[in-house]
């Protein structure tokens, strides 16, 4: 497993990969508008909303909304070459509407030599002729648009592929003017062997030395990610004018907003100084270092207030998410810019999600730190996404996994947050992991084998139902394997089963679309000294009854006792998985099966 991007923020450091595999032992399996040539049906008015209005109360669309993220490769395959596609996404709106969706991330769709499958970007104005074209592109803005539902860029700011024009450039001379748009240095000397020494000791999150020599001109650049992924130099204004430039070009084309990627890595100590050494080695086999000197250092918040003077400046509440996995709480409140509310309106909130352990003290504690401890910020929770195992497997035990999933979505649909979630939880996909080296398309799998098997195993295609390819592709031979699971684990399977998770899913964020107290009430902990029941009340908005809910987090049954101050003694169920439960008149004793979630009303 991935360690920075598998970071688990209960520690301050990131947790191997060997050692979150051991902790999760319950495992079930080992510029400025371009003028005419933006103009597109999708956005032919490209300053104008990017969807629909927004809330009637006035409240920026986000506050309150799903955001499901895509991996293009693995969604749908319009084409029939076994890789998911532009316009097969375009195909699925529907689904994406009747599930509930407010607005799709899509993971990077530029033109990239797929190192890193996607992540590694050779141009940021374009679209990877694999998934299709920048009229494809617009297709889907506009289909999406139609059905209200926003369309997020992924953007990646911290470095570009070494592919990239401006990199190309970078390393033709010392003398090149983008020489200093990459991070370079010298060796810092020259070993008996005559092999020149990196600068210091820092170390790649994919394995290895975070620098690569260039023999060509004598120096070595850094790298973050992959030798093919080189850092762009921050601290140079050029660079910052033309990432902004390239924002300008989405947010043009009609985007509602950005993920930014790996987002606290933008700046490295100038010192170049050490980073300290923790002790032992990494699943790459790299000694473990901290990363104070590479990681969420003070600068970035300059660069966040400027990215978010740009973004707001054009209309539509466009937003900015970040890939934020943090220590703790009050780290995360900085990049929300505090009480000042002018950085990022959504930085991912890791601290909930990544627990990786099902621990109802835990999650209370976390779920109450985001709503009492981030100067009134929106949190935005999440649970799955491409570079972490699926929740199914992180908090399944084998056995009540099912409920498991249910209980995860109850949380994760009636918090307070902005909910975000991954293509395919919905319906309760599982992690596959690759059995042999050779199956690993993931690079870090095969550098890590085995100890670091790679990110193939949440990337495995969309079931959508129980035909060719689940129904994903045409193809002989999909990019990765489809799931063994895909007879029963599909779109069309579930939608025909009133207990199945797509239905309790759909349910919830029916729920939360309609319900005004689950969308803007206060969320208060109930019971909270009990170490096996999360429960809480979502306080009633305008008159409407609060919303209690209450899960049981044991295999054994539980019975709590809640009491919801100002309540009186009318309760009635709205949504449960405990057949016993659903005529609950009282708040009093009530027994939840192993697993089971109970939300209801009180008045
Ligand atoms: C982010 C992405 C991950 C990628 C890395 C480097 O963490 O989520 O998939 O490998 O950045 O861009």
């Amino acid at each position: 497993m991935l360690d920075r991007l598998r970071r688990n923020p209960c520690f301050a450091g990131w947790m191997p990969g060997a050692a979150l595999v051991a902790a999760l032992a319950v495992f079930t399996f080992g510029g400025a508008v371009r003028g005419a040539l933006c103009q597109t049906p999708a956005d032919s008015a490209t300053t104008a909303a990017p969807s629909g209005a927004g809330p009637a109360d006035g409240s920026p669309w986000w506050k309150h909304a799903l955001i499901y993220e895509i991996y293009p490769r693995s969604f749908q395959d319009s084409n029939g070459d076994g890789v998911g596609d532009l316009n097969g996404i375009t195909s699925r709106m529907d689904y994406l509407h009747t599930l509930g969706v407010d607005a799709v991330w899509l993971s990077p769709l530029y033109p990239s030599p797929q190192v890193d499958f996607g992540y590694d970007i050779s141009d940021y104005e374009n679209v990877d002729p694999q998934y299709g074209t920048l009229a494809d592109f617009d297709k889907l803005v506009a289909a999406a648009k139609q059905r209200d539902i926003r369309i997020i860029m992924d953007m990646v700011m911290n470095h570009t592929s070494d592919k990239h024009a401006w990199f190309v450039e970078s390393k033709s001379s010392k003398t090149n003017p983008k020489r200093d748009w990459y991070v370079w240095r010298d060796a810092k000397g020259y070993g008996p062997d005559g092999k020149p020494i990196p600068p210091n000791n820092w170390v790649s999150v994919f394995g290895g030395s975070a620098w690569e020599w260039d023999p060509a001109t004598k120096q070595f650049y850094y790298h973050e990610f992959y030798k093919q992924q080189p850092d762009l130099n921050w601290r140079n204004p050029e660079v910052e004018k033309a990432m902004f430039d390239t924002v300008k070009f989405w947010l043009d084309r009609g985007v509602a907003g950005f993920r930014l990627d790996a987002i606290p890595t933008l700046f490295e100590d100038p010192q170049l100084r050490d980073e300290p050494v923790l002790g032992g080695v990494n699943a790459f086999g790299d000694p473990k270092v901290s990363d104070i000197y590479t990681t969420n250092l003070p600068e970035v918040h300059d660069v966040m207030r400027r990215l978010r003077k740009l973004v707001d400046s054009y209309p539509g509440d466009r937003v900015l998410i970040g890939e934020t996995y943090l220590p703790n709480t009050a780290e995360l409140d900085k990049w929300y810019g505090g009480a000042k509310h002018d950085e990022l309106q959504l930085p991912m909130d890791m601290l909930v999600g990544f627990t990786n352990k099902l621990d109802a003290s835990l999650f209370r504690k976390r779920i109450n730190e985001a709503e009492t401890e981030l100067n009134g910020n929106q949190p935005l929770f999440v649970f799955d996404n491409h570079d972490n195992p699926r929740s199914w497997n992180r908090y399944g035990d084998g056995v009540h996994d099912m409920a498991i999933a249910k209980l995860i979505a109850t949380m994760l649909y009636t918090s307070h947050a902005t909910a975000m979630t991954y293509y395919g939880a919905e319906i309760g996909m599982v992690t596959t992991t690759p059995s042999r080296k050779e199956d690993v398309k993931d690079p870090i799998g095969v550098t890590g084998w085995p100890k670091e098997k790679g990110r193939d195993g949440e990337r495995t295609p969309m079931q959508w139902n129980d035909g060719k390819d689940a129904g994903f592709s045409t193809a002989a031979k999909t990019w990765l394997p489809v799931a063994p699971d895909y007879k029963t684990v599909n779109v069309k399977t579930e939608s025909g089963e009133p207990e199945s998770l797509l239905k309790w899913n759909e349910k919830l964020i029916a729920m939360r679309g309609t319900n005004r107290t689950l969308r803007d009430g206060r969320q208060v902990m109930l019971d909270e000294t009990n170490p096996s029941v999360l429960s809480y009340v979502r306080e009633g908005v305008g008159g409407e009854a609060a919303v209690v809910v209450a899960m049981n987090f044991t295999a054994e049954p539980q019975t709590v006792s809640l009491d919801v101050k100002g309540a009186g003694g009318t309760v009635s169920t709205l949504l449960t998985d405990a057949p016993a439960l659903r005529k609950t008149t009282s708040l009093q004793k009530i027994t939840l099966p192993p697993f089971a979630s109970w939300v209801g009303t009180v008045k």
